[in-house]
């Protein structure tokens, strides 16, 4: 009989832990992926479980945020602020951005590659001050926090989406999905104007509601996730089509085509993606995501927010990232692809 590896071992002892945690995976968990626990009701149970206590902590988040951004992400699932900066500071942060060349890593997903840097306050303070004062906003900090429901620190990079390129296989991100099944945040600071052209981000509004509709949906595709063929919805980024769409009481998605200077926070448990694109397009923008075990009833006690690793998220997770990879307990998606700018066409 083959002997389990230690990582195997160790993912099944665990199995059960999960459960209080973020983790998702329908394929990789036997107790999140059972069929029998979640006709009992598990994965509902979870959702409707991690919903009240990321509501109490978006409450209290909530004092910090103008109603107005708080009714758009209520109804909606995402907040837009346009004219982010003053002009004149828009402007000296775009000339810090393509003006510099960074370590990028880069992740290939079908037709289209994900080239991203990992932002660090503590090393932009000197060489990109306009970059530092965006990563160290109040405002925007706040609100993404808001979407997200934690009061966690939200991790901030450089990213650039090349799409549209020669491929055999298309991107899996333009297809409609649900990142996960709680509150997550992730935020576009966008660079430069987005065209419809350019394969905008697009998000169905208000998808990010657990109605009945949709608990009934997401009972029904846990009671088969765990051996969906499309490996992302069996390991719980459940994918959504259409005609799911109008059985839920969903509009169309809302395609985020948008000026230079424009911050999007969506809520990424309602269902997005990116358009696909059928040329070659690059969009650049200040990406952040923010994630936190659901289940936490507080909103501090963050070991990233410690005054010494706040200035360095971003090194630290890539740096936590390869550690995990090394031990087996995740897989590391980036491949480094050099110092260069952004922006550089492949
Ligand atoms: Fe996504």
């Amino acid at each position: 009989m083959a002997m389990a590896t230690p990582s195997r071992a160790l993912r099944t002892a665990l199995a059960p832990l999960a459960l209080l945690s973020g983790a998702k995976s329908f394929r990789d968990n036997p107790v999140i992926g059972s069929r029998r626990l979640n006709r009992l009701g598990l994965h509902v149970g979870r959702i409707r479980l991690a919903d009240a206590v990321t509501a109490q902590r978006r409450w209290r988040l909530g004092r910090r945020i103008d109603p107005a951004d708080r009714r758009q992400y209520a109804e909606q699932g995402f907040v837009i602020r346009e004219n982010l900066l003053p002009p004149e500071q828009f402007e000296a942060l775009r000339r810090e951005v393509y003006g510099s060349a960074w370590p990028r890593l880069e992740m290939r997903q079908g037709n289209a590659i994900t080239r991203r840097v990992a932002l660090d306050r503590t090393h932009l303070r000197d060489s990109h001050p306009q970059l530092e004062a965006l990563l160290a906003s109040r405002e925007v900090r706040d609100l993404i926090r808001y979407v997200a429901g934690t009061g966690a620190e939200p991790i901030f990079s450089l990213q650039a989406i090349l799409a549209g390129l020669p491929s055999e296989r298309p991107d899996p991100q333009a297809t409609l999905h649900a990142d996960t099944f709680h509150s997550i945040a992730k935020a576009w600071f966008f660079l430069h104007d987005v065209a419809e052209s350019e394969g905008p981000f697009a998000y169905v509004p208000g998808s990010h509601r657990m109605t009945p509709e949709r608990l009934g949906w997401e009972r029904r595709q846990s009671l088969e996730a765990a051996d969906h063929p499309i490996p992302y919805h069996a390991r719980g980024s459940f994918r959504v089509g259409p005609d799911d769409l109008a059985a839920m009481g969903l509009p169309a998605p809302r395609r985020f085509t948008v000026k230079a200077n424009t911050l999007v926070i969506a809520d990424t448990r309602g269902f997005h993606g990116r358009t696909a694109s059928d040329h070659p397009t690059c969009r650049v923008e200040i990406y952040a995501s923010l994630r936190r075990n659901p289940y936490l009833p507080w909103n501090g006690l963050d070991p990233l927010a410690l005054p010494w690793v706040r200035g360095r998220v971003g090194s630290l997770q890539l740096t936590a990232l390869e550690r995990l990879q090394q031990l087996g307990l995740a897989k590391m998606p980036w491949k480094p692809a050099g110092q260069g700018p952004i922006d550089a066409g492949r």
